[in-house]
């Protein structure tokens, strides 16, 4: 009986040592991938493509990188990279392309494994904190979200609410955010407002446009609880107009 609690204990402490990832630590395992990869403002291609903005981005489309045949075939069957999928990958990536196409001649450009787990787990930590955070799932969320509150007119917006209304004259996707679990997101066509149902605390809240659902780079303003703010007009990914800096 004896034995049994202390072997119990035992495996405890193991799962509390154990420690998720290190960003710290990925910084230096980093300095192998860094002889083919480049990563942060600026970054330019190398033997490998750039990794800033890696997480979220469809494998294979970085522009003016020269990506070999396995990974396009990945990316027209829809890799789309995430921390999980590059941890898989950087562990034996001819083996990922070749179970991710089901081709198994697929052949892999990058001739670099990392077979340790913890070391995958920490410099993918790394590497993401190159990648704009970003709603995991707001590219798998419907068109309209089924629990905001949709409204047309400026009056009817709560005192706890934050509000967004594409005043553009052309469909974007936004996200409307108070603090808290309140964050919404949803594509507005012309005219039409996205709310947030939850308010908190927040005094200020924020609401962002983006041009599609995937885009990980839009156009963001900070605005008081209990307002309408318009975006009136979509320039470019951080070149937007918007009602709160009319006048
Ligand atoms: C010896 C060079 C080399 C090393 C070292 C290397 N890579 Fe790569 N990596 C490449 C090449 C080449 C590609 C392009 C693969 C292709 O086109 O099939 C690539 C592609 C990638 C991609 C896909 C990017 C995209 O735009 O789709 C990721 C993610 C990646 N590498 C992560 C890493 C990480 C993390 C490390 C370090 C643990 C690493 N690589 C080490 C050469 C390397």
């Amino acid at each position: 009986m004896k034995k049994l609690t202390s072997l119990v204990l035992f495996s405890l402490s193991i799962a509390q040592i154990a420690p998720a990832q290190d960003i710290e630590a990925g910084k230096i395992i980093f300095k192998n991938c860094a002889a083919c990869h480049r990563i942060g403002d600026g970054a330019k291609n190398a033997a490998g493509p750039v990794l800033t903005n890696v997480i979220g981005r469809a494998a294979g489309t970085f522009e003016g990188y020269k990506y070999g045949k396995g990974m396009k075939e990945a990316s027209a069957k829809g890799l789309i990279w995430d921390v999980e999928k590059i941890e898989a990958y950087i562990t034996d990536p001819k083996k990922y392309l070749r179970a991710f196409t089901g081709n198994k001649r697929a052949k892999a450009k990058m001739r670099f494994k990392l077979k340790d787990p913890q070391k995958r787990r920490d410099v993918v930590a790394y590497v993401a904190s190159f990648s704009k955070p970003m709603e995991k799932h707001a590219a798998t969320q419907p068109d309209t979200p089924a629990n905001s509150a949709m409204v047309t007119a400026a009056s009817a917006v709560e005192p706890n609410q934050v509000c967004v209304q594409n005043a553009d004259k052309e469909a974007y996707f936004f996200a409307v955010d108070a603090g808290g679990d309140s964050r919404l997101t949803g594509t507005l066509a012309p005219g039409k407002t996205l709310c947030t149902t939850a308010g908190d605390i927040a005094k200020t809240g924020k609401v962002s446009v983006f041009e599609k659902a995937e885009d990980l780079e839009g156009c963001t303003r900070i605005i008081a609880v209990g307002h309408v703010e318009q975006m009136r007009k979509y320039a470019d990914f951080d070149r937007c107009r918007w009602s709160s800096n009319d006048s």
